[in-house]
Order: C-alpha cells, then sequence, then structure tokens
C-alpha cells in the first residue's frame, strides 16, 4: 500500500484553495493507502507569531480537518511539534541541502521580499518540510500547485542522502489534482488565494457564511467583455470562476461554462455550489468545537501512530550518518 504524507500550516483561516488544491485529495486518498497527515505548527514559527493565536489555530485546524473528512482512526492526523523527530531530521536535511538551492525556492523569495524580518528559519522551511515527508517513506504527496518546488526539493535531497550514506530514505513525488490545484484570489485573479492576502474579500474562507460567501463571489473581478470562456491568460477572473466551478461539480472547467450566459449567472452559480460544498463542512466543525478534549486525543492517537514510523527512521538516519549509539 503506498504511504501518503501531506501538512499544512496553522497560520490563518483555512480556505477554499486549501480545500480544492489539497485537502479533498487528502479526504479522497485516505482510503485506498496508509495516508499521514499534519498540521505543521513548527512551520508556523518561521514567521512572527503570536503564542495564544497559534495555541488556538491548530486546535481549530486539527478540528477542520476531521470535519473536511479526514478520518483520525483510519488515518494518521497529529500536530508536527508532538514529535522531536521532526526538528531532528530536518538538521540532517539542512546539512544535505545547498545553500544555492534553498535560494532559488519560490516561496521564500516571496515571503522575503514583503517582511520586515526574515528568520533564518524562513530560509531553512523546505528542509523542514523534506524531513516531514521523508520521515515517514513517503511515496506520494498531495499538495497544491505552489508546493511543486518543494516536493521536487525534497526528492532532490532523498536521493542525495541515499547515494552519499546508503538507502535510507524514499524518493517522493507530488501528487497535484487536474482542477484546483491553483485556486486564484477572486479579487486579485493574478494572485493565488492565500490566508493572508489583506482585507480577503478575494479569499472564500472554509467558516464563511452563505451570505459573506455569495457577496464575495458577486464582488469578483470579471472583465469588460461578456463572454464566458476559460481562457487563463486573457480572462483570469472568469477562468478562475469556472476552474472553482469546475471542482467543486467536478468537470473540466471549459464545460463548468455550458448553460450560463451572464457573468452574474457564473458567479451566482458557483456561489451556489460552494456554499452546497461547504455547508456539512461547516456542521461537523461546530460539533467538533464542543468537545476540544475529544479533539486532544484523538491527536494524541495520532502522534503515538506517527512516533512508530519517524522514531524507526530516525534510527536508520543517525546510524547512516555515523552518530555514535546511545
Ligand atoms: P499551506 O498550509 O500553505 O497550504 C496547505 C495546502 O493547500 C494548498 N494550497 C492551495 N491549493 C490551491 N490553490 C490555492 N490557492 C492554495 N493555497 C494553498 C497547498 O499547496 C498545500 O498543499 N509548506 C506547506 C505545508 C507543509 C507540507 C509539508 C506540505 C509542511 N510540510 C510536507 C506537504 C508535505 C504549506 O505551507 O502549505
Amino acid at each position: 500500500m503506498a504511504r501518503i504524507f501531506s501538512g499544512i500550516k496553522p497560520t490563518g483561516s483555512v480556505h477554499l484553495g486549501n480545500l480544492l488544491g489539497a485537502l479533498r485529495n487528502w479526504v479522497a486518498m485516505q482510503s485506498e493507502h496508509s495516508a499521514v497527515y499534519c498540521v505543521v505548527d513548527l512551520h508556523a514559527l518561521t514567521v512572527p507569531h503570536d503564542p495564544d493565536e497559534l495555541r488556538k489555530a491548530t486546535l481549530s485546524l486539527s478540528q477542520m480537518l476531521i470535519a473536511v473528512g479526514i478520518d483520525p482512526e483510519q488515518s494518521t492526523l497529529f500536530v508536527q511539534s508532538h514529535l522531536h523527530e521532526h526538528a531532528e531530521c530536518a538538521w540532517a536535511m539542512e546539512c544535505t541541502a545547498a545553500v544555492g538551492e534553498l535560494r532559488r525556492m519560490t516561496q521564500f523569495k516571496d515571503k522575503s521580499d514583503s517582511s520586515d524580518f526574515v528568520s533564518g528559519g524562513l530560509f531553512t522551511y523546505p528542509a523542514l518540510q523534506t524531513a516531514d515527508i521523508l520521515l515517514y517513506d513517503t511515496d506520494q504527496v498531495p499538495v497544491g500547485e505552489d508546493q511543486r518546488q518543494h516536493i521536487e526539493l525534497a526528492r532532490d535531497i532523498a536521493m542525495r542522502f541515499n547515494s552519499r550514506f546508503g538507502q535510507t530514505f524514499v524518493v517522493p513525488e507530488a501528487v497535484i489534482p487536474a482542477t484546483g490545484a491553483r485556486v486564484m484570489d477572486l479579487q486579485h485573479p493574478e494572485n493565488k488565494m492565500s490566508k493572508s492576502e489583506a482585507g480577503g474579500q478575494g479569499t472564500i474562507l472554509l467558516l464563511d457564511d452563505p451570505a459573506t460567501i455569495e457577496k464575495k463571489f458577486k464582488r469578483a473581478v470579471t472583465d469588460s467583455e461578456t463572454e464566458i470562456r476559460f481562457d487563463p491568460d486573457t480572462k483570469p477572473g472568469v477562468s478562475n470562476l469556472l476552474s472553482i466551478l469546475g471542482a467543486v461539480t467536478g468537470q473540466e472547467p471549459a464545460a463548468a461554462a455550458s448553460g450560463l450566459n451572464r457573468y452574474g449567472d457564473l458567479k451566482a452559480a458557483t456561489a451556489e455550489a460552494v456554499i452546497e460544498l461547504l455547508g456539512p463542512i461547516q456542521a461537523c466543525y461546530q460539533e467538533l468545537t464542543a468537545d476540544p478534549a475529544e479533539t486532544s486525543r484523538l491527536m494524541t492517537l495520532g502522534a503515538n501512530k506517527a512516533r512508530t514510523v519517524a522514531s524507526a527512521t530516525m534510527d536508520r538516519v543517525r546510524t547512516n550518518l555515523g552518530l555514535l549509539q546511545r
């Protein structure tokens, strides 16, 4: 059975891009694979953060992952900082990665260009992400398009480590969905939808109520034409709506245009499909928030399952690196 691993950061609120680009695949893949999913709180430390907010966001994101359909009994669902193996393996990965490789990461360039304070952790972030993946003998990593470069780096580091120190890691590959891999911001369709986009009018949060979702779609930026056509280069706003509608209704973006004649109809149809998708998720999330102790129990269960695999990998890493036995 192939092993799946993926992670999501507890920064900001979960949005439609996370769901369509990654989380839906996490849910779909868990029944046929051995799946390990992680709330990567150590990654959230790479940018300035508020400790209370991080604690709340980590619990809330864990509940949201269960609400979207991750089964914590079937899959392994855990919080990254609950296992010291991640930070430990990350050091070995930092020592295997080249500075030049880390410097080429576009996410680092984007984030460091827009910040006053750039931590060392932000620079070595992809080495920690590599550790996350390689600790679980991962074959496949379901992610959105923006993570492709990080997964490529994880592959390169795994192969380099194996060739220097002997067979240690499985070389993983990215699994990126055909539609929804890059959901764009509704106000700025040239940028990806993100947790941090100022104002948030272009981001659909999974916890937005139906009226807010309708309003955000109604105000979505389109263009001065009237034709509904999938053409991301010349019609980014309309194409983004078609991609969202297609991803939610299980069609190709171009096919999602059929029967729709006006931009207003496209926006209304997309809003309706998204509201329908999110309704059951929101109801389940509300139930879970009533019992945080149960979520903590499930996350402890997940950490214990994850530790069995991660500690065996770390034993192999230590031996192959030549670290003296304890
Ligand atoms: P994060 O927390 O930014 O996003 C979680 C997942 O959501 C996807 N995603 C999107 N997909 C489509 N359209 C969008 N607008 C959009 N925005 C986000 C991301 O591609 C991701 O799959 N570095 C990772 C977290 C991570 C990780 C890992 C992932 C840490 N360790 C190991 C995989 C394996 C990140 O910041 O994801």
